[in-house]
């Protein structure tokens, strides 16, 4: 099996983005986690992160046609973008929606997701520990 980590937005700023929201961990570091992760459970892990919303609607397509399981944080395009929900709804393996920080105790904005209706699992606030656990999940979920 393999789990697609794909993060949206600003999340390649990991480290310097807000530390005291997000965490100091860098996105390489992230990158780390989650391949480390992945082989502790014995499930290969493709990390990917994106500026751009048409290549993040590409990427699940691509995990949709794998039948691939997704760790999916798409950042601000979470709360709006219905052209990543659509992308989101072709996949048929889980769909886990994630967030470092706790979106539901941030501003009101922040608490509406247009994804988490389509969502196997919602995880938020666990900071980037939240990814490894996901995995874990997926991993187990599968053997
Ligand atoms: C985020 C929360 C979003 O509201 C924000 O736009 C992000 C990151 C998180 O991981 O906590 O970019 O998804």
């Amino acid at each position: 099996m393999k789990v697609f980590v794909l993060n949206g937005p600003n999340l390649g700023r990991l480290g310097s983005r807000e530390p005291g929201i997000y965490g100091s961990t860098s996105y390489a570091g992230l990158e780390e986690l989650c391949a480390r992760t992945g082989a502790e459970c014995g499930v290969e892990v493709e990390t990917r992160q994106t500026d751009h919303e048409g290549e993040l609607v590409g990427w699940l397509h691509e995990a949709a046609d794998a039948d691939s399981p997704v760790v999916l944080n798409a950042g601000a395009w979470t709360h709006y973008s219905i052209a990543v929900r659509d992308a989101a709804a072709q996949l048929r393996a889980p769909l886990i929606e994630l967030h470092i920080s706790n979106v539901h105790a941030r501003e009101p904005f922040r608490a509406k997701s247009v994804l988490s209706d389509i969502a196997t699992a919602v995880v938020a606030g666990l900071g980037v520990r939240g990814y490894a656990h996901a995995i874990r999940w997926l991993a187990e979920r599968d053997s």
